[in-house]
């Protein structure tokens, strides 16, 4: 059992991740019930927080009830088959092992393919603005950095222009596939990166790391004449959302004093934005994860309690030192008590009404989520599977209690009114989701039941990680994107777990060092079967080797598109392959794109028609000049930027083909 989790020189998130924080054994919950009592008595009166959805535009009541609604990204009908048969859907050549392992500073795709860049960070989005191109003698200013695209590129999704919810419930994604928005996660940039030295000096230098943080909002289109992409500069729809942008809480712990401070600041702010997920209904999920290594304490010797050990706060967190100009990130502040509990939700945007703050959903749990994976099941409700990126924790579900229609029609949100799960795998293939309520009558560890643990159902969620602990779920090999397959199957990828020592059939290798992908189908509301898709292990040695899938993304006709962060095998960087999952036998992944020194491979969206994919490549040389100068030119002596990447088949085919 690993119980030092205050590493002190953190650049490399994955680091974190790979120290447990689950020592469920040694947890007690009545600290949790305790302090939460104490905090509520220490409040200065009363601080409602903003519970309100974003919802309410007429167009979408008189539109809600009709058209297909399916999630995920899947259109309507099939507007652009590849006209291949199942089991065949994966026919490009692929990047051998000898041409992706030539040279690390420039990517390498398929010879069937080709790419271009799009929105590197700094880009300005706003004509007028000035931008940051790489230069590593100069950076960008706080406030310049307010007006251009944010650094760690890592999930997103591109929204059809014209596509209000009342269009997007009406026509799925049969809209534009020459112009939309495109949602992308600003995941992180180390400080060495961004500032150019390891700690900031002031605040201006912390207000910089802030504001490239968060997300880009991106009205993309093609460009005349041309198979090329271009930002439209001075789109209205063109937004920054960073770490000091107003947001609002809403479901069940909205709320809650345990999301109030006594300095009475409101919410503000998004971090870590890892993966994401659309839904239904035209909005953009994104995801918080490591936010705990943002904040950190100007009283080094201050002890944790173990309910934010649990979520992994420490000192001197992941070396930001945001917490040395910004009190809000000061864990010895009593003020800011309740700060670190603002951070791990879900977090809803409308990237059609640049004026909506965005809402933190609080029912969907606080954990480190990695990607939400949303999809409409039976009578209409929507299923949203997400994981918790941390070595030994869990797999999550939310479902909603009505039709999300009824909802929408309403002005409210299917993700404020729904029962969260944690999944326990057995065995024999089957398992188990566990209703993580307050009102769940079962008794777990020692005879208790939730309710014997936690005040409310507000104090449940904002430690969801505990709750799951008392009720046993099974602890994973750091689960990352889950997405849902063409017959609604879920695929969940587990990257890797170097500090398990006991395998179980869902984890079955000890030490698992190159990650596995399990698909689970869900019976009803509450158990799922399982099986073991894809270990990565059985490639190596192969022409197809591949290890540490974290990205994840299923199309419509069966291709399972994995984007990996990991040092690859065979002299290989960071890689996109794609599965055929109708393909009899093995599964085996070809690979479609090999990145550059240092990166990772992340995020995937799509156009309409198939045509065209967005990924990322995620802190290219991880910011160093003499790793890659990626995307400027090789020899440019340019700092590498995070950037986009589009890529289309050179005979116009459906991507993945
Ligand atoms: Fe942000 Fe777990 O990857
Ligand atoms: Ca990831
Ligand atoms: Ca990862
Ligand atoms: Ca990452």
């Amino acid at each position: 059992m690993i119980t030092d989790n205050s590493p002190n020189n953190a650049s490399l998130h994955d680091d974190m991740e790979n120290v447990a924080s689950n020592i469920s054994g040694n947890t007690h919950f009545s600290d949790i019930v305790n302090r939460g009592v104490a905090r509520r008595s220490l409040m200065k009166g009363s601080l409602a927080a903003a519970a309100a959805g974003f919802f309410a535009p007429s167009a979408l009541a008189k539109a809600a009830g009709k058209g297909n609604g399916k999630a995920n990204g899947k259109a309507k009908g099939k507007p652009f088959q590849s006209g291949v048969d199942a089991g065949n859907l994966v026919t490009f050549t692929p990047v051998s092992v000898e041409q992706g392992s030539s040279n690390a500073r420039i990517p390498h795709i398929s010879n069937d393919y080709e790419y271009q860049t799009l929105i590197p960070w700094g880009t300005p989005l706003v004509s007028g603005a000035t931008g940051y191109d790489g230069d590593p003698d100069s950076r960008p200013t706080a406030d310049e950095a307010t007006r251009q695209v944010g650094i760690g590129h890592d999930g997103m999704w591109f929204y059809p222009e014209n596509n209000r919810y009342s269009d997007f419930v009406a026509n799925g994604y049969q809209l534009s596939s020459t112009r939309g928005l495109l949602v992308v996660n600003h995941e992180y940039g180390t400080n060495g990166h961004v500032l150019g030295k390891a700690m900031p000096d002031s605040l201006e230098d912390v207000r910089l790391s802030q504001h490239v943080h968060g997300v880009t909002v991106a009205d993309i289109r093609k460009a005349r004449g041309s198979d090329d992409w271009e930002l439209v500069t001075d789109s209205r729809f063109n937004r920054r959302i960073h770490v000091n942008t107003e947001v609002t809480f809403s479901g069940p712990a909205a709320g809650s004093p345990l999301l109030q401070n006594l300095a009475g600041n409101p919410p503000m702010g998004t971090a870590n934005n890892c993966g994401s997920g659309p839904t239904p209904w035209g909005t953009y999920i994104t995801c918080e994860e490591n936010f705990n290594g943002y904040f950190g304490s100007n009283e080094p010797d201050r002890q944790n309690d173990s309910a934010q050990d649990r979520y992994g706060f420490s000192n001197n967190g992941f070396g930001y030192g945001w917490h040395l100009f910004d009190e809000r990130f000061d864990l010895a502040n009593e003020d800011y008590a309740n700060e670190q509990h603002r951070f791990g939700w879900c977090v809803e945007i409308d990237p059609f009404n640049p004026d909506a703050k965005p809402v933190k959903r609080t029912a969907l749990g606080r954990f480190k989520h990695e990607a939400v994976a949303i999809k409409e099941i039976k009578g209409g409700h929507i299923a949203a599977y997400m994981g918790d990126d941390q070595v030994f924790d869990y797999c999550y579900k939310y479902e909603s209690r009505q039709p999300w229609r009824n909802y929408i029609r309403r002005g409210e949100s299917p993700l404020d009114d729904g029962r969260l799960y944690v999944a326990r795998f057995n065995a024999d293939g089957t398992g188990e989701w566990i209703e993580l309520s307050v009102d769940n009558p079962k008794p777990f560890k020692d005879g208790k039941t939730l309710g014997d643990m936690f005040a409310d159902q507000a104090e449940l969620l904002v430690f969801t990680r505990l709750a799951a602990d008392h009720v046993g779920a099974t602890p994973m090999d750091r689960p990352e994107w889950a997405t849902i397959g063409k017959d609604g199957e879920v695929y969940w990828a587990l990257t890797n777990n170097g500090a398990r020592t006991e395998p179980n059939a869902a984890n079955p290798e000890a030490p698992n060092t190159d990650g596995h992908i399990i698909k689970t189908v869900d019976r009803n509301s509450n158990r799922f079967n399982w099986e073991l898709f894809f270990l990565a292990s059985d490639t190596r040695g192969t022409e197809n080797v591949v290890t540490d899938p974290d990205a994840a993304w299923a199309d419509d006709e069966g291709r399972l598109f994995i984007g990996t962060d990991g040092g690859q095998p065979d002299g290989l960087q960071d890689q996109l392959v794609v599965f055929d999952t109708t393909a009899p036998g093995k599964p085996e992944p070809k690979r479609l794109f090999v990145g550059v020194s240092g990166d990772e491979i992340t995020g995937y969206a799509t156009t309409p028609d198939y045509r065209y994919a967005f990924i990322n490549v995620q802190h290219p040389g991880n910011g160093s000049p003499a790793a890659t100068n990626f995307p400027a030119p090789d020899g440019s002596g340019r700092v590498p930027r995070d950037c986009t990447v589009v890529l289309r088949r050179k005979d116009g085919g459906r991507v993945g083909s």
